[in-house]
Parts: structure tokens; sequence; C-alpha cells
């Protein structure tokens, strides 16, 4: 079985190393893939946004499945290019996608499907939003529409704030088209958890709850990253919470999405808030999360390409996203700097030490290969991953590993998962 895999981040190359054990012993393929991936597949040098290329190599290989992995392809519609073509992909096609890719589309579903989720209100017109928040209560949110690697949501304190934000958006169009429409959101307050689920089109299954670290520093100081570093299970997972969230969101969401004739197949990400009024939805994703993956897939009891498979086909069943009952930690090691300007080609060293250590993965995001030498290649480096018995033991397992690897200027947080095993204690 030849399975191309889209996209070059830590997800990915915890998705190949998921997909290098399945059964079936796949021959994978990564586009553009990283050092990780190279050590389980052959990578091709085709960006994951060169949706022409990914197509145009699918043509001349015939993978048996394509799994894409960021969401700007998803959103640029590949899925769709690739079923026209008679090729199998993982993930939504480019109208489901758009529950990531414009956030007033999401906000129109969630509306709609009674999910609940911060109130607000759209904007196309800058004098329109800024008169709207000189009379809103502050704080409020400032979200710009469309996809923005991350920088597109500013948090206002005051009125000042805010209407700096919709200038930003608006009228600097700082996030370029992305920002051609606004939302002004209710700012809500509670701890954030992400849950994701296998959809097949009819039906979601939801795989283990994550918890990411998105600021930099300890203490979820500094500034706003891609993530830091994520624990599987969340602190609030029970049975009856699970439950709770498939009810009351993710059901009412797909059957939303039905009524305006739009078909979801892949993985369906909630970013929830947990707020004294109940779990809020803050935005879906239409994809895999980056880190929530690398401690959800080493939770996964059976094989990922039957699960794929049945999400492709509308046979999802539950026992698709067992997992087991083991908790994961991953610490993201990243370039010194990072989210500002960092260095990279730095010698990364220690990486088989680490990986050596049981039942730890070290997931390579940034890296590649210089001749023989792995080095640095972007802000996040590593997602340095293990699995045990609890929260504590696991945590202490990954800064164990951590400890073994070294680059220049290496930063991490050292407070991964401390909230979960604070709650757990107390
Ligand atoms: N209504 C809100 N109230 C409080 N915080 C919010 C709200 N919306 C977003 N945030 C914060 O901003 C972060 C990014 O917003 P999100 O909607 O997830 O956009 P994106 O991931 O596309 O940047 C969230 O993880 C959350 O911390
Ligand atoms: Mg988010």
């Amino acid at each position: 079985m030849k399975i191309l895999l889209v996209g070059g981040g830590g997800r990915e190359h915890a998705l190949a190393w998921k997909l290098a054990q399945d059964r079936r012993r796949p021959e994978l393929f990564c586009a553009p893939g990283n050092a990780g991936t190279a050590e389980l597949g052959v990578n091709v040098p085709i960006p994951a946004e060169d949706i022409d290329g990914v197509v145009a190599w699918a043509r001349r290989e015939k993978p048996d499945l394509t799994v894409i992995g960021p969401e700007a392809p998803l959103c640029a519609g590949l899925a769709d290019r690739l079923h026209a073509e008679g090729f199998r992909a993982f993930g939504p096609c480019r109208a489901a996608a758009q529950l990531e890719g414009s956030k007033v589309f999401a906000k129109s579903v969630l509306q709609a499907a009674g999910v609940p989720t911060a109130q607000s209100e759209t904007f196309t017109n800058a004098e329109k939003a800024l008169a709207y928040v000189r009379a809103a209560k502050s704080p409020l949110v400032v979200k710009a529409d469309g996809l923005a690697s991350g920088k597109g949501v500013l948090i206002c304190a005051n009125t000042r704030e805010a209407e700096d934000a919709v200038a930003t958006a608006m009228i600097h169009q700082s996030f370029g088209k992305a920002g051609r429409q606004i939302l002004v959101e209710e700012f809500l307050e509670g701890e954030e958890v992400s849950i994701l689920a296998l959809v097949d089109g009819r039906q979601a299954v939801l795989l283990p709850s994550a918890q990411d670290h998105k600021r930099a520093l300890d203490g979820d100081l500094g500034l706003n990253t891609g993530g830091m570093g994520a624990y599987s299970p969340a602190p609030m997972e029970t049975a009856a919470f699970r439950k709770m969230v498939l009810d009351t969101i993710f059901n009412p969401t797909l059957k939303e999405l039905r009524r305006r004739d739009i078909t979801y197949q892949g993985v369906l990400y909630a970013g929830l808030m947990m707020t004294a009024a109940g779990p809020k939805v803050l935005e879906f994703n239409c994809r895999f999360g980056d880190p929530e993956t690398q401690v959800i897939l080493p939770r996964l009891k059976g094989d990922l390409i039957p699960a794929m498979e049945a999400c492709i086909t509308g046979n999802l069943l539950p026992e698709h996203a067992a997992c087991r009952p083991e908790a994961c930690v991953c610490v993201v090691m990243t370039a010194g700097g990072y989210p500002g300007a960092y260095r990279k080609g730095d010698a990364i060293a220690g990486l088989k030490e680490a990986a050596a250590l049981s039942e730890t993965m070290v997931f390579h995001a940034g890296t590649k290969l210089a001749g023989k030498q792995i080095v640095t290649a972007g802000g996040r480096v590593l997602g340095v991953t293990a699995l045990g018995r609890t929260l504590c033991e696991t945590a202490g397992k990954a800064y164990q590993a951590v400890a073994r690897i070294t680059f220049q200027d290496a930063h991490y947080r050292r407070d991964i998962a401390a909230k979960g095993i604070k709650r757990n204690r107390g």
C-alpha cells in the first residue's frame, strides 16, 4: 500500500510514525516531510501548499491513500482535486474545511446549530466595526475571518486596543485577505481543551482529549506560539463530558453541515473554552492539531489506516478511536527567540539517546538533513513525547528525554502538563 502524507511538521512526523506501524506496512511518501519522516519513508520535495504539485505527483505515483495534514491545502481544495481524479484522500473537501478557513462561516454554522459559542458580530466595514467596539463592553476579541497562521486573533483589554485591532485587520490589512471580514467576539474566561473527532460524513467518534500550551513561557506567559507542548488526557475528561461534547457540539454541527449539503470527512477539531456556563466553542480546525496529534496518536490502540478508510467510506465505529489508558506528554523544543526571529541550521545532538528511553518518541518538526547531520530548520524543532502510567510520571519521562537533546539556544517550557498534574492531585 502506498501512502502520500502531505505536510512537514511535528504532526506529520507523528502521523508517519503511527502509519508506519500499521499492520499493512505501507510505503510512505511525505511532501515535503522533515528529517524525522525521512527515517520512515521517502520525502518528496513538494511544499504542502503546492496543490498542483501534489496532484501531479499523485497522477504519476498513484498513491492508494493521501493523508492531508495542514489546513492550507485542505482549505484550498486539495481533497476535492484528488477526489475528482479518482484518488482516495483523508481530509475534508474545501466546503467543509471552511469551518476552519472562515471564522465567519464557522460562527454561522455554530449559531444555526445552537452550539454554545461566544457571542459575536461580523463586519466587512471598518467604520461600522469601530463604532461597534466603541459601544461594546471590554474585553473584546477581534478575529480575522480567514487563515492567518495563528496570528489573526487579537485579545483586547479595552476599547483603545479593540480600535487598534480593527485597524490592524481592516485598515492596515496586516492579515491580507484573511482580514477583509472580521468577527468581534465576547471574551470568554476559562481553561481551554482540544477535542478531536474522526468524522465519516455522517457521524463523529471522539479521539482522546488533549490540552495544548500556546504561550512561549512558563506559567502561560510570553507570546502566542504554534504550541509549546501538550498532554492527554485533559483533566476535565470524563465519560459524561465526552457524551455532552458529542451531543451538544459535534452532532449538531454535523447536522447543520448536512442541512447545507456539506459532507465532512476527516478530523474535526473543536477548540473549547470551559466557561462557568459550560464548554463553548472557540474555533474549529479541519485537521489534526499540532502538537495535540503527538499525544493523541501514541494513545490510539488500533491502526490508523482502517480508521481513515472508515472515515472515507462512511463506516466509522467507536473501536476506530479506542484508546490506551496511559497518559502522554509532549514537550516542544524550539529555537531560541521563537516565535520571534530565530537561528536555523544548528546541529542537533542526543536524538538517538533520547529516543532510546522506554516509551519515548522524538517527533521532528523544524528539522532537516544537512549531509548526515540533522539540523534545526524551523521555530518549533522537536516534540519530545513520552507515554506512561500517570501524567506526573510521564511528564518526568518526557523531560528526561529533553535533557538528553542539545542544540544551540534550545528553549522549552518546564511546566508542560503541570496544570493537569496539579488537578489530578487536588
Ligand atoms: N472569545 C474568546 N475569548 C477568550 N479567548 C479567546 C476567544 N477566542 C479566542 N481566544 C483565544 O485566542 C486563541 C486563538 O483563537 P482561535 O479562535 O483558536 O484562533 P486561531 O487558532 O485560528 O488563531 C484561543 O486559543 C484562545 O486562547
Ligand atoms: Mg486556535
